[in-house]
């Protein structure tokens, strides 16, 4: 079966539109995990406009739960990452005036940086991901810069099947890259915009092992509630 990670991020949007300490984003980690979920997603953003540093510690100390922790290539980020030892690291690009990781990194601007980092946390037994757009230069480069998956992002595909557009050259890119990550021995996730839809549609793919979602699941949860939404990937997953 097929992994499915959620990010938790718009918890903290909730808990910190009013200032407090409700809804709990480890609270909700822990229920994740209790329904079937593979890990916990947390984003570390530069601007803290969601997770922020105490819920690090805090979700990173419960050793009962995976945490995959996104980080930019940001110092001071990167050193409050090394200091929680998360299970996973996944690296992304980061802009201030972003709503979401709008796209993938940049490893050939980066690849010295993200190279360092990379041994940084190989030598720490921390997995890491590099989170890139779909094209088969990068997943060449990740493998280059030694890192041990890729997070494919998939906002491009989702947002042409929402729009009921022809998506057909987007997954065949997809799907590309896959096959590519999986002979030079690169696990693939996938990532971004992904809904019930876009997820079955990405579940045929047999080299996506791992599919990291969020915005859709804390929405949907609202609506029908978290366990129901969990259970129903899951049986897209287990198809
Ligand atoms: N994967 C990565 C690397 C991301 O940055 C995000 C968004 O924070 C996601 C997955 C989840 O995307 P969404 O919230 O659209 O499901």
């Amino acid at each position: 079966m097929k992994r499915l990670g959620i990010n938790i991020d718009h918890v903290a949007t909730i808990r910190n539109a009013r200032g407090s300490s409700h809804p709990d984003p480890l609270t909700l980690a822990k229920h994740a995990m209790k329904f079937g979920a593979s890990s916990i997603t947390i984003h570390l953003r530069e601007d803290r406009r969601h997770i922020r540093d105490y819920d690090v510690v805090k979700i990173c100390k419960n050793k009962k739960i995976p945490v995959n922790l996104e980080i930019s290539l940001n110092n001071d980020i990167l050193k409050i990452a090394l200091k929680n030892k998360p299970n996973f690291i996944c690296l992304v690009p980061e802009n201030r005036k972003e709503i979401t990781t709008e796209g993938g990194l940049n490893l050939t601007k980066n690849k010295k940086k993200i190279k360092k980092i990379i041994s940084t946390f190989n030598k720490k037994n921390i997995r890491t991901s590099l989170f890139i757009d779909p094209n088969l230069n990068d997943i060449k480069l990740s493998k280059e810069l030694s890192a041990k998956c890729v997070e494919l992002h998939t906002g491009k595909l989702s947002d042409l099947v929402k729009e009921k557009k022809n998506y057909f050259f987007e997954l065949e890119k997809i799907k590309k890259c896959t096959k590519l990550a999986n002979s030079l021995d690169l696990e693939v996730h996938a990532g971004h915009g992904i809904d019930y839809k876009t997820a079955k549609i990405l579940n045929k793919i047999k080299y996506i092992k791992e599919f990291n979602i969020g915005h859709f699941i804390i929405g949907e949860s609202i609506l029908y509630g978290f366990k129901n939404i969990i259970k129903k990937f899951i049986k897209i997953f287990n198809n």
